[in-house]
């Protein structure tokens, strides 16, 4: 483990100086810099992935100094744009099925029908839907111990973010007059949410879901924790647990994150369209309740909501959790569940290797759309970062810095909920705010601070719980920047720079969205005209950071735009990026960067599809201000250097109508796990847009593939 801090002398906050030119000089400055002292920087990150590399928990031994992580160099040939119903990868590369939706995860499961006729109680041993964000745990050749070096064994944990009913059940989701009149359906939707964690083993060279004792299902059933400042919070008393302190459930888990200390994190995204609320619910919550109408709208469950897939219309209190409306007499709703909606949008905590461990909602990180959850460099003696992005058009980019300081012996530790404890209930939430000069602020969301108390007029805060479960409320009294739909982050392991995609976002350039330095473009989807027709930031981008002194726990960072998402064929006022056939995109998603240093980028993408299905592009990146200033129809903002097809070229084309997001990769480089979510998702079952992947007449599943290279080789490079 690295003891070494990097301590960057040069000064490059410019907040109070707006020349362009000036920044610039700082910018090269740094960059200078930033060339010594890669090296510092290396170790902390290779510090926080070598776990294996301490066996013993008090002895936080110092490995030899890391070399800079050599500059990778894409080698794969790059596959075309496609809207045929198959699977593309590179010449040289085979994509091989592994976990489908509906597969057992347990012996005695019955193997999936196509009929759509499973038990909803056999899901909770089944592989849900919509497969998401993804991470391979390694395990020993046996039992339950983690080896984070193996890669021929492990635990693989995935989110099940969503549902697509269609081909779920036999014949779609039945609801007469707004009302669910089949409980059982309702049960296997409930248990086809949620996060898979199963044992993958490699034998003679194919990895195969083992139907070990360390299988489980984690679902919208399960027992949850809430752990940090809200836990017995009055605001999340309910009928469950009259004490605040547990809920039932995760629900709506989109990417994902994980721990140096070697356990899985999931994050509630679009929880709050699953709950229902009365028309005539504002009357109910007056008085001291007045507020919560405010929280209950900034959050998406204005009255009269009905839920996503109406599960509240069922009888049982197994279906009464999913409505908020006030339906008890109780002041404090421990005979209802008007708080439940106060138990969802947290990130998760899940122990991969012991199953017998209770599931943590980490309160302390903030509670809204969370898209994932993305620790900084990791370096002893210094806090834990965590990067954060609530995916909702104009929200915003968040991070944790953790009270306690990173101890390496705690990589290693038995009870590793009791280390998320440690690092994760305790610390600081922070919200980013982009400036117009390249440089950004991040505001500490702390209560009392920063005008968050009682007096503030939008919402008055009562102590940090309510600043914890309200967060966008927090963000919108410090003026946080808006952003263009904040999905995944990515820490460059070369440098310690932040990426974090903004999908797209329609509303940018509306009257309360105007474009800004870091969400510049408003344009048409059909032309990419600036001119006319303006249909806001279309196909999205990447933005991306450095904290100031290479610090992760820094208040102040510089930012630019990694890459515009565009059409090539639109005019390069708009396709900044300079794309070609090789490499245009639209709506960047899924981010990650293996350890080699490759980006991996995953769309989710509406505005391409008539030209090409969802994609996997591969990038080397420079890094924050090697590109320079320039401006889209008049709105000045920073670009990072064009990559060209050397550095930014597609790897993989998914099947009609599906989203490709979830990506993880063996240490050793040669496996990769991409996940591919709802194939034919807008056909119909007398017509499915994709057979994906069985082929025939088969129904269309979410699913695991496994990415290999024929010569078994190192993948990409
Ligand atoms: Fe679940 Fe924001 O994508
Ligand atoms: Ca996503
Ligand atoms: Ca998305």
């Amino acid at each position: 483990m690295s003891h070494h801090d990097h301590d960057d002398d040069v000064v490059t906050n410019t907040s109070n100086n707006p020349h362009i030119l000036e920044v610039a000089e700082a910018r090269f400055t740094r960059r200078q810099t930033l060339f010594g002292g890669l090296s510092a920087t290396t170790v902390a990150l290779f510090g926080g992935l070598s776990l294996a590399g301490c066996d013993n928990d008090d002895d936080p031994s110092t490995p030899p100094p890391a070399e800079p992580l050599p500059t990778p160099k894409l080698s794969f040939v790059p596959v075309a744009k496609s809207t045929a119903d198959v699977l593309t990868v590179p010449d040289g590369y085979t994509a091989n099925v592994l976990y489908s939706l509906g597969d057992a995860i347990k012996e005695g499961i019955p193997a999936w029908s196509d009929t759509g006729t499973e038990t909803g109680s056999s899901y909770a041993d089944r592989a849900g839907d919509h497969h998401d964000g993804m991470y391979f745990f390694g395990l020993a050749a046996t039992g339950a111990t983690p080896d984070h070096k193996a890669s021929d064994r492990g635990m693989l944990c995935m989110n099940h973010e969503a549902l697509t009913t269609t081909y779920l059940h036999a014949a779609g989701s039945t609801t007469v007059g707004g009302v669910r009149t089949i409980e059982d359906e309702c049960i296997k939707e409930m248990n086809a949410h949620g996060v898979s964690v199963i044992e993958v083993k490699k034998t003679a060279g194919s990895f195969a879901v083992v139907k070990g004792a360390l299988n489980r299902r984690i679902t919208t059933f399960t027992d949850m924790e809430l752990s940090g400042p809200v836990r017995g919070d009055a605001q999340v008393k309910t009928k469950y647990s009259t004490t605040g302190t547990k809920t039932r459930g995760t629900v709506n888990n989109c990417a994902n994150g994980y721990t140096p200390w070697g356990t899985y994190l999931t994050c509630e995204e679009n929880w709050a369209g699953y709950f229902a609320r009365a028309a005539d619910d504002n009357s109910k919550r007056t008085g001291d309740h007045a507020k919560e109408v405010a929280a209950l709208n900034r959050y998406g469950n204005a009255q009269g909501a009905v839920g996503r897939h109406r599960w509240e219309t069922v009888t049982g209190d197994n279906f009464a959790r999913w409505n908020t409306s006030v339906l008890g007499t109780t002041t404090d709703g421990t005979d209802d569940y008007r708080n439940v909606i106060n138990t969802f949008g947290f990130v998760v905590e899940i122990d991969p290797y012991d199953p017998t461990k209770t599931p943590k909602k980490r309160t302390a990180l903030g509670r809204f759309a969370h898209e994932g959850c993305w620790p900084g460099p990791v370096a002893a003696g210094k806090p834990i970062v965590f990067y954060m992005g609530d995916d909702n058009r104009g929200d915003y980019v968040y991070k944790f810095v953790s009270e306690a300081l990173w101890n390496p012996a705690d990589a290693n530790k038995a009870d590793r909920m009791a280390v998320g404890d440690k690092y994760m209930d305790r610390g600081k939430l922070y919200v980013a705010k982009f400036n117009a000069n390249g440089t950004g602020d991040w505001v500490e969301l702390t209560f009392n601070l920063n005008g968050l108390t009682a007096a503030n007029a939008a919402y008055p805060f009562a102590n940090q719980a309510d600043v914890c479960l309200n967060s966008r409320l927090a963000g919108d009294a410090v003026g946080a920047t808006k952003m263009d739909r904040p999905e995944w982050g990515a820490v460059n392991p070369a440098n310690g720079e932040v990426y974090l995609t903004l999908t797209n976002n329609s509303n940018r350039g509306s009257a309360s969205q105007p474009v800004d330095a870091a969400n510049p473009r408003n344009y048409d989807a059909d032309t990419g005209s600036t001119t006319t027709s303006l249909n806001g930031n279309v196909n999205g981008h990447v933005i991306r950071w450095h904290e100031d002194g290479d610090s992760p726990a820094a208040t102040t960072f510089e930012w630019d735009i990694f890459l515009f998402g565009a059409r090539a064929a639109y005019p390069a006022e708009v396709n900044q990026s300079g794309l070609n056939a090789n490499n245009d995109l639209s709506s960047p998603d899924g981010l990650w960067f293996d350890p080699r240093g490759v980006l991996w980028i995953q769309t989710d993408d509406g505005a391409y599809t008539d030209t090409t299905n969802c994609m996997m592009l591969a990038a080397v990146p420079g890094e924050v201000g090697d590109g320079g200033p320039v401006t889209v129809a008049g709105q000045a903002t920073y670009k990072g250097k064009n990559l060209g097809s050397n550095n930014l070229r597609r790897f993989l084309v998914g099947p009609k109508d599906c989203e490709i997001t979830g990506i993880h990769m063996t240490p050793d480089g040669k496996t990769m796990f991409v996940n591919i979510q709802h194939p034919g998702e807008t056909g119909s079952l007398a017509a499915p847009l994709s057979h994906w992947p069985g082929g025939g007449t088969a129904r269309p599943r979410s699913s695991t593939v496994v990415v290999t290279r024929d010569d078994g080789g190192v993948i990409a490079i």
